[in-house]
């Protein structure tokens, strides 16, 4: 059998507690859904074990995706929690991560379809640059090498831009 060895510190530790528990709002009518998240942290400083944060979030109060407790946390708890996010539509893929053992987006993952206490990790296979972003330059690399793009077998006219029918552009559609 083979037997594989983890690089030094590079098992995560038990990290720090934080609650932002709002049980009660003003009107002293709120109903807290209170969700533990937990969140893999890593300082992106070699030698430093990763860890795993705690955050005690009343979650109706965050919003309705994964992305928007971690915008919470970010905005509310902990300013220094690191994480991509760019177009929360589901198309960027900027916010992609590991939420409860699935790889998945954020901004696409609703709290509704999570469990009470919420895992989150960087997409795995891929090196840490701190918190939740992973190195994506390899991945980068590859998405170069197989031109995922319209190729054309002529140049556009000089100082013009390649006009498009639409007719031609329907052939595209949903395909991207
Ligand atoms: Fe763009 Fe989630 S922010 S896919």
């Amino acid at each position: 059998m083979v037997q594989l060895t983890l690089p030094k510190n590079s098992i995560p530790v038990k990290g720090k507690t934080y609650s932002n528990v709002e049980l009660i709002d003003d009107q002293g009518q709120h109903q807290a859904d209170i969700r533990i998240i937990n969140v893999y942290r890593w300082s992106g400083v070699e030698g430093e074990p990763p860890q795993i944060d705690r955050f005690e979030i009343d979650v109706t109060k965050a919003g309705t995706m994964v992305l928007d407790i971690l915008n919470k946390i970010k905005s509310e708890v902990d300013t220094s929690l690191t994480y991509r996010k760019s177009c929360r539509e589901g198309v960027c893929g900027s916010c992609a991560m590991n939420i409860d053992g699935v790889n998945t987006l954020a901004c696409q993952k609703h709290i509704e379809d999570c469990s009470k206490e919420i895992t989150i990790y960087p997409l795995p296979h891929m090196e840490v640059i701190k918190d939740l972003v992973p190195d994506l330059s390899k991945a980068y690399e590859q998405l170069t090498s197989v031109k995922p793009w319209l190729q054309s077998k002529s140049d556009p006219e000089k100082g013009k831009s390649r006009k498009q029918s639409p007719k031609e552009r329907e052939k595209i559609d949903g395909l991207w």
